[in-house]
């Protein structure tokens, strides 16, 4: 059998993001409806399935993996799956994101246990707002988080803003700044139509990357690099800065034609790309031929004719894809 993934575009496939729950202790407004309701315990994937599938596709030739959410520190014995996934040959890259806030509990051991990198969401730093646009979180648990990470030594810790017209537009700087003293790099990305939110109109709040970087650029200088995560950053230096400032544009710069990755939702679907529903059901397969690596394997390898060309969100508030971002972990 082939030990490398390409689509019928030639798009090799280097990473995984794996959701290991749906759940979160946040409700962030462009993430999740305020009454979500969650997958019943015995259709998400045990660890012990988790850490095959993860195996599968290190086998495959996958040398990054991403373990998302929801949020995957409300996972219980998060820090056991961590250490197992660690552990597997061929991993070059083993990171995690998530909203931070259990962080100060986590961070040690999962450092320990062989995680390299974090991404940690902030959507601003006042901590009423912060509230209003997590609904349930608390802007002080994050940075204790990020301080915490930065003492378990996690380098290169990332942060990521989605950027919302009227609600945090007025902050970028101020998270540039932030970012800056705390030795941090950070990612704006734009909002993807996933799931019905009640909150806001999409269409309104809607803020392009570029109106985002000219917001930056009246405080700093930005040098474009070409510097990749093997993810969908852009990044930009500044002059007088180690901090990297990325943007995620699904709307305004198209990156679909370089995508390597794909996903698998906490319920074992693999997911061809966060914008379409193409997806094919490991967790079936798992649980026919339970630990029969050879046969998940080929279930993967079968699915990338799967993969689409490209997402086709469009920014004018109609929800393309019914599935909420914490099914997929974005
Ligand atoms: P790095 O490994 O640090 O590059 O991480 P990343 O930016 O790939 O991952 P992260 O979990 O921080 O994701 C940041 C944002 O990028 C999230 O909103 C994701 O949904 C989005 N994202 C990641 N991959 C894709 C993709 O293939 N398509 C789209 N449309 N969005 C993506
Ligand atoms: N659009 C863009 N980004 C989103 N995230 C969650 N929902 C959305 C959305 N609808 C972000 C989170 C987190 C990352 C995993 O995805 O803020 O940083
Ligand atoms: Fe939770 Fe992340 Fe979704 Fe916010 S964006 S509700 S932190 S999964």
């Amino acid at each position: 059998m082939t030990d490398e993934l390409i689509d019928d575009f030639g798009r090799r496939v280097r990473y995984v993001r794996i959701s290991v729950t749906d759940r979160c202790d946040f409700r962030c407004v462009y993430c999740m409806s305020e009454e979500m309701t969650f997958l019943p315990r015995a259709q998400v994937l045990t660890l012990e399935e988790l850490t095959l599938v993860a195996r599968a596709f290190t086998e495959l030739g996958v040398e990054k993996v991403r373990l998302t959410g929801g949020e995957p520190l409300v996972r219980r014995d998060i820090d056991r799956l961590v250490e197992d996934i660690g552990a597997l040959p061929g991993l070059k890259d083993f990171a995690m994101t998530t909203n931070g806030a259990s962080l100060p509990k986590y961070a040690r051991r999962l450092r320990e246990g062989g995680l390299e990198r974090l991404n940690i969401s902030i959507d601003s730093l006042d901590p009423e707002r912060f509230r209003r646009l997590t609904r349930t979180g608390d802007l002080q648990r994050v940075i204790d988080g990020i301080r915490a990470a930065k003492a378990a030594g996690f380098e290169r810790i990332k942060l990521n803003a989605v950027i919302l017209r009227g609600r945090n537009d007025d902050e970028v700087i101020d998270l540039v700044d932030f970012a800056r003293r705390e030795g941090l790099d950070i990612s704006f990305i734009e909002e993807m139509p996933l799931g019905e939110v009640s909150d806001h109109g999409r269409e309104e709040t809607f803020c392009s990357s570029d109106e985002v970087q000219a917001l930056v650029e009246t405080r700093h200088t930005l040098l474009p690099t070409t510097e990749s995560t093997l993810g969908p950053s852009r990044y930009f230096r500044m002059p007088d800065s180690d901090t990297r400032v990325g943007f995620i544009s699904p709307h305004s710069h198209n990156f679909c034609s370089s995508c390597n990755r794909v996903r698998v939702t906490a319920e074992g679907r693999l997911l061809l790309c966060l914008g379409n529903e193409h997806s094919v059901d490991l967790r079936a397969v798992v649980r026919r031929h339970p630990g029969d690596i050879e046969a998940l394997k080929a279930a993967i390898v079968a699915a990338m004719p799967l993969k689409p060309e490209r997402h086709h969100f469009t920014t004018d508030g109609d929800v393309q894809v019914v599935r909420f971002m914490n099914m997929t972990g974005g």
